[in-house]
């Protein structure tokens, strides 16, 4: 590395009240020994309910446990659920390890999310209901369109909200926009507690079974009537929680000024097309997506990293199908997809996050153009 200066794509942050207020209140848990099954994971759910506008919120411990307890409550054993192809392989996944099997949809080239016309090709007599990902922190701009198809065809939809916290569309909340949410508090993600993650909903239905779900499917008076698993989150975590979504709002303003920063210096390079937010919708910039136009981004990556110290991502390549146990299992082939393949090799990620200075983001663009010259000029 010719320069030892260092840019991480993602990282957490806390301010030094949030970690004195952090450690205090561990302490007193520490104290009285009650670390799980305590009042902090309700009072979490309940700030998480109130922020997302939602009636329920129910933590677990991570975004995957999310995703799989309502998709055992809504029951896709021998069924297929509909996915974007570009997700994190958790999605899917989850389907899977419920019975289901995922079926992947291509997504729209101008947002990277799912694209709704794909999804009424793939519905069948055999769908059980839908995933959207609100991709890199952009709601799905068709999220009404998606639910309205949903509804009229008997399927569930459900949001994949883990890069979606504090993202809003005309003027609700990720979260409160179909049947369920499901947020991840991943230490990458716009929010953390290190792992962890939440069910958003306003079914009461929905949450009393995620309740028992969670807890081996026990009620409260501590008799199984379900089948469940130990999906529950600690009071640690949910501590971490609370300070972290007292300062969503405040993380969402600051990558939104990161994000708009990159957009005014970049704008004009003819080398890259930018991502435009709708002005209905407030992205919450998990991610901050771009895409290299013809210019090899496997060597943009490596030349920023190497040479500069900059970290980058993909958002996702490669798309869930062409994972190899994809491809194996579910017989997925490239070319089945081909916006998704075709677009996300061309994206790459900038580093952002609440460390991301005004002086970081500018060296971050020059160290951008740079490599980009460079390799344009290799040609
Ligand atoms: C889109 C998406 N869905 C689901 C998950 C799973 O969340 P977790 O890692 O908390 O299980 C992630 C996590 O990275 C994600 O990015």
């Amino acid at each position: 590395m010719l320069n030892q200066r260092r840019v991480f794509s993602a990282t957490p942050y806390f301010d030094d009240e949030s970690i004195i207020g952090i450690v205090d209140e561990i302490k007193v848990i520490l104290k009285s020994g009650m670390l799980a099954d305590g009042p902090q994971v309700k009072n979490f759910e309940a700030e998480f309910a109130k922020y997302t506008q939602t009636e329920h919120a129910v933590a677990v411990n991570s975004g995957t446990a999310a995703l799989e307890i309502m998709l055992r409550y809504f029951g896709v054993e021998g069924k297929e659920v509909i996915v974007p192809t570009n997700t994190f392989v958790a999605t899917p996944t989850s389907v899977l390890f419920c019975g289901g099997t995922p079926v992947f949809a291509d997504i729209k080239a101008e947002t990277l999310c799912i694209d709704p016309e794909d999804v009424k090709r793939k519905l069948n007599s055999k769908t059980a209901g839908v995933i959207a990902v609100h991709i890199a922190g952009l709601i799905c701009p068709e999220i009404n369109e998606l639910r309205e198809l949903c509804h009229n065809n008997g399927l569930f939809l459900i949001e994949d909200a883990a890069h979606a916290h504090g993202a809003v569309i005309d003027q609700k909340k990720a979260g409160n926009l179909c049947d369920g949410g499901a947020f991840s508090f991943y230490p990458t993600k716009v929010m953390t507690t290190g792992q962890g993650g939440m069910i958003t909903t306003n079914n009461p239905e929905l949450a009393l079974v995620a309740q028992k779900m969670r807890d081996h499917g026990l009620d409260p008076d501590r008799i199984m009537v379900m089948l469940g698993d130990n999906w529950c989150m600690s009071e640690v975590t949910a501590i971490i929680g609370k300070y972290q979504l007292a300062n969503l709002d405040e993380f969402v303003k600051k990558r939104n000024e990161i994000a708009k920063r990159y957009d005014h210096s970049l704008a004009k390079s003819q080398h890259i097309s930018l991502f435009q937010t709708p002005d209905n919708i407030r992205h919450s910039y998990y991610k901050y997506p771009l895409r290299l136009n013809g210019i090899d981004k496997n060597k943009i990556a490596f030349i920023l990293k190497n040479d500069f110290g900059i970290d980058t991502g993909s958002i996702y390549y490669p798309p869930c199908h062409l994972h190899p146990w994809y491809m194996s299992n579910l017989h997925t082939r490239k070319g089945d997809l081909p916006i998704s393949e075709d677009v996300l090799k061309e994206v790459l990620c900038l580093p952002i996050h609440l460390g991301i200075t005004d002086k970081t983001a500018d060296y971050v663009v020059d160290s951008l153009n740079t490599c980009i010259s460079r390799v344009s000029d290799e040609k």
